[in-house]
């Protein structure tokens, strides 16, 4: 039989006090709905329909085209967000699984052993429990004295004695689609205007259906209705995603200051030192060490790299490449193999050859470095004129010395050398040496004949 996803994200998510809609605010660094969307994509075929209302367009572009969209006009509850969902569903008979949106630690495993469930039960309709010490908020299982389903209730709803029901409703489901869609137009409006899904399992177990059930984890039912909620599925999500880097051979010295994204990789025997952040498309060889106190973002990190307490953004990092402490690498950095950067140094949108050096207190931006450079502590490339930004060169085994300012555009030769505090505003020949202000070229370095004071 063909089964159909509908995911339930139109709600507005009162209690998460935000102007982001619910289902978007981050788990881990991305929208909590793509983990729910992710679970169900990996379990069925067809892509799942989502249901949006509130932050739609959001909601819409942070999903793509991995899904089809029904629209909610009103948020007039899940039995009513489930029924504008009917038209995109086809064939019209077939199982419908049901899942909140707000629920992204849910696993495949569980959602294929509720569809086994649900076939082998040959049931109408089958949902996930949980228990849990904290039941607020959540609607109760009440079963009767043969332990058969009877129905759920929620919270606002239940007698006292129902209150204390400590199986609960996770908010998945599995229907037959025939019998679905045919009450599903039935239900009635709860006295706060909504229509309640879960009132179909009442209408199921009056009409004597097989109703089955399948009880999950309790950190996989967690729905997200608050901040404090979220707080507690980032800690679960981390702690999950850290372990399977462990599992897979990666040391992470205190799983619980490591922030790992799902969306990154990490080589073996590689060391994560605790307040680390990789983010985003981020990928590290074998054998790095990274952290502590460090945030790595859309990078990509070679074998054998060092990095301490500093952040690196949009770059690229070859093999046994060292950086820190305390340095920014911004978007555009490519450091080649066995680069040294140490301590409060900035690169920006520049390459870095083979071994080159850049150890202490110094900006790079819109540069060209060949290899085997050595940038004195303090070089600050002058790349920007208040208007434009304008390029460097620096060739081949170059030895910048102490602080000095390339006024970009500017070039310096292979093997040349400034003077410490040089103002270079023209461009350098190989090997020549230059300094002062502005910096003059005063001889040519041993082998280099006709000394001259540099172009223009
Ligand atoms: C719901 C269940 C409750 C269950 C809990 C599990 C109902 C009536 N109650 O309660 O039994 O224990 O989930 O987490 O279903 N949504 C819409 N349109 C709406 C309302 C909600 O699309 O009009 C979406 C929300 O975006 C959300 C999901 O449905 O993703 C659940 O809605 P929410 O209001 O959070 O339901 P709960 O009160 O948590
Ligand atoms: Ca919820």
């Amino acid at each position: 039989m063909e089964t159909n996803a509908v995911i339930l994200a139109a709600g507005l998510g009162k209690r998460m006090r935000s102007k982001l809609p619910k289902v978007l605010h981050p788990l881990v660094g991305r929208p909590m709905v793509l983990y729910v969307l992710e679970a169900v994509s990996a379990v069925i075929d067809k892509k799942p329909v989502v249901v949006v209302g509130f932050g739609r367009e959001k909601v819409m572009q942070a999903i793509g085209d991995r899904a089809l969209f029904a629209y909610q006009e009103e948020p007039l509850g899940t039995g009513d967000a489930l029924l504008k969902a009917r038209d995109l569903v086809a064939p019209p008979n077939s199982t419908v699984l049901v899942l909140n949106g707000d629920a992204p630690l849910i696993r495949e495993e569980t959602i294929r052993s509720l569809l086994e469930t649900h076939q082998r039960e040959k049931a109408a309709l089958t949902f996930l429990t949980f228990r849990s010490d904290d039941c607020t908020g959540f609607g109760r299982v009440v079963r009767d004295a043969h332990g058969q389903v009877m129905k759920l209730v929620e919270e606002a709803e239940a007698s006292e004695e129902e209150r204390q029901i400590t199986e609960l409703n996770a908010g998945v489901y599995c229907f037959e689609g025939s019998w679905l869609w045919e009450h599903l137009k039935l239900l009635k409006p709860h006295p706060n205007g909504e229509y309640y899904l879960t009132d179909l399992v009442n209408i199921a177990s009056g009409e004597g259906l097989p109703i089955a059930t399948l009880t999950a984890d309790e950190e996989e039912a967690l729905g997200i209705n608050t901040r404090v909620h979220l707080a507690k599925a980032e800690a679960i999500m981390r702690r999950r995603i850290n372990q399977r880097w462990m599992e897979r051979g990666v040391t992470i010295i205190n799983p619980e200051a490591t922030y790992i994204e799902a969306t990154v990789e990490i080589g073996r025997d590689c060391v994560i030192y605790p307040n680390t952040f990789l983010q985003g498309k981020t990928s590290l060889g074998e054998d790095c060490r990274i952290g502590p106190n460090t945030i790595v973002r859309d990078s990509v990190i070679g074998n054998g790299c060092v990095v301490i307490a500093s952040v690196i953004e949009g770059s690229i990092l070859e093999d046994d490449v060292e950086v820190g402490p305390f340095s920014h690498l911004r978007p555009g950095a490519h450091l080649a193999r066995g680069v040294h950067i140490g301590n409060f140094a900035e690169v920006k949108k520049s390459y870095l050859g083979p071994g080159t050096k850049m150890g202490h207190f110094s900006y790079l931006g819109d540069a060209t470095v060949g290899a085997g450079v050595n940038i004195g502590a303090g070089t600050i490339t002058c790349n920007f004129d208040g208007q434009r930004k304008h390029p460097t060169v620096i060739e081949d085994g170059a030895f910048i010395g102490s602080d000095t300012m390339l006024v970009a555009p500017v070039k310096v030769g292979a093997k040349a050398k400034t003077g410490a505090g040089s103002v270079v505003t023209r461009d350098i020949p190989p090997k020549a040496l230059a300094y002062g202000v502005p910096a003059r070229v005063k001889k040519l370095l041993e082998g280099e004949e006709n000394p001259s004071e540099g172009r223009g």
